[in-house]
């Protein structure tokens, strides 16, 4: 909210340009109908810094690389997560690694990191190998039947997160935390861009009562595995965050706290990473030219059996394709933050108090730092993107602890079961990025398991 000396102030710095929209509700109505429209318009018509009026808030759309760079890292002290989205966000996952912010966030992102170091997660490979086995399995087994992919990757997916770093197989309550999870980041996300905001359900409400019942479902589970990894101590993360002690208090972690993180890792390992799975299917079956690079790649790697950890660094278009996917179809298409501070963006004027946003989406397709950016060429990605124009695990201290997690578990998911199976799109199946919280396939992803296995490949 601005108050009267950041107008006075704005007054005689440059205020970016930018749409009029409605005027009293701004550019809400056209964020609610098409956000991703709203932010690709003007940034095509506006430019790297677009300034916005939602209702009585300030924001800023920031694309230029130079720009991201300074909101992530250069500045980021200026940039806290005092934002709608993050508040709605805190109300299911608490005070967890994502949402939390100072010391606290400093303390909790310092026990949980050794967890993700590369060796720690290079022992993981085997029981991400062997869960995408699985679903390879049972995918081939409906050859010519219709398979929702986005579905059968969040399963595979939340499996993989829940057994390598929480210690909990979930293939007994799979569907019910999914369920639980995409209906409220639904909800979240939904309520973000009404004009009257509460990140509480305060209201008696039929959805606020749903959200309710949904936030206790996943309690319960949590809470539980919590109770089971207090009888039997792994060596996963949730072990760690157990065992860690203060430094000053040399006081535990309690249940609630437990609670919130584990809680976050579920949504942000899980979803994420499914998104940029059921994305890359959808391009393989629109592109049978990278889909024959991949499966001779593959072949010639690894000779029909499975990839371990080893392997990674010779499978490189594996990777590439992956990236070039992430480019396209960004999981996490946008990144917001607010301004504690009055700063300067590319000579415009940023008020303290408002919002900026920054949109891997958009600024994966700068025509300035990317050629042909509509275009499918996981080639591109021989050459480093230039810096700032490419950042799907965000920038910065707040940059995706999961980074290294999810590249790898990506790479080993895609080169077992791409062996194995393909698919192909159901004729007249739409295909729609719903560009909620991350950005997933509106209406899942009807595909028909199809094809023979590569030579060698069981
Ligand atoms: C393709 C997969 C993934 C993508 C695209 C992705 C993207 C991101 C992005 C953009 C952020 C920064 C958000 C911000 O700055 O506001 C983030 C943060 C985070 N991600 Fe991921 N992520 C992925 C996978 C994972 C996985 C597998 C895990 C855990 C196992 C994970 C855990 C987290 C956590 C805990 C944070 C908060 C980190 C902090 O602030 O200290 N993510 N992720």
């Amino acid at each position: 909210m601005l108050t009267l000396g950041d107008i006075l102030d704005l007054g005689s710095r440059k205020a970016a340009p930018g749409p009029r929209g409605h005027p009293i509700l701004g550019s809400l109505p056209a964020a609610r109908r098409d956000p991703i429209r709203l932010f690709t318009q003007c940034f095509r018509e506006y430019g790297d810094v677009v300034r916005f009026r939602f209702g009585p808030v300030i924001a800023h759309l920031i694309s230029s690389p130079a720009g991201v760079n300074h909101i992530l890292a250069e500045n980021n002290k200026n940039y806290g997560k005092q934002t709608r989205g993050y508040a709605a966000l805190r109300y299911v996952l608490g005070n967890g690694l994502l949402t939390s912010e100072g010391d606290f966030w400093k303390r909790q992102r310092r026990i949980a990191q050794p967890a993700f170091h590369r060796q720690r997660i290079g022992g993981f490979a085997s029981a991400m190998v062997r869960a995408a086995e699985d679903c390879a399995r049972t995918l081939s087994q409906k050859r010519g039947q219709t398979v929702d992919v986005h579905h059968e990757m969040m399963r595979l997916t939340l499996r993989i997160v829940g057994e390598t770093l929480l210690g909990y197989d979930p293939s007994h309550d799979a569907d019910d935390v999914g369920d639980a999870l995409a209906h409220l980041l639904h909800i979240v996300n939904e309520r973000t861009t009404r004009v009257l905001f509460f990140a509480r359900p305060v209201l008696p409400t039929p959805e606020n009562r749903r959200l309710r019942r949904a936030v206790s479902a996943l309690d319960r589970i949590v809470l539980r595995i919590i109770a089971e990894r207090r009888q039997t101590r792994g060596d996963d993360l949730l072990s760690m965050l157990m065992e860690a002690r203060d430094a000053d208090t040399g006081e535990a972690m309690d249940d609630r706290q437990l609670r919130d993180e584990a809680m976050t890792i579920f949504l942000a390992g899980h979803e994420t990473t499914a998104n940029a799975l059921a994305w890359t299917w959808l391009l393989l079956s629109r592109y049978p030219a990278a889909l024959r690079e991949l499966r001779e790649e593959l072949s010639q790697v690894l000779g029909g059996r499975s990839p371990t950890a080893d392997d990674l660094p010779r499978l490189k278009f594996t990777r590439m394709l992956l990236e070039e996917s992430m480019r396209l179809y960004p999981p996490a298409w946008i990144i917001a933050r607010s301004a504690s501070g009055a700063d300067e963006i590319g000579g415009y004027s940023i008020p303290a108090g408002s919002i900026v946003f920054v949109a891997p989406y958009v600024v994966h397709r700068h025509p300035k730092y990317w050629s042909d950016p509509e275009g499918f060429d996981p080639h591109r990605f021989e050459k480093e993107p230039p810096r700032g124009a490419y950042f799907p695990f965000g920038g910065g201290p707040r940059q995706c602890i999961g980074n290294g997690f999810a590249m790898m578990e990506a790479q080993l998911v895609l080169a077992t079961m791409a062996q194995r199976v393909k698919f192909e799109l159901v004729p007249g199946h739409p295909v729609e990025p719903e560009p909620s919280i991350t950005l997933r396939p509106k209406f899942g992803l009807l595909m028909q398991s199809a094809g023979s296995p590569v030579a060698g490949a069981r």
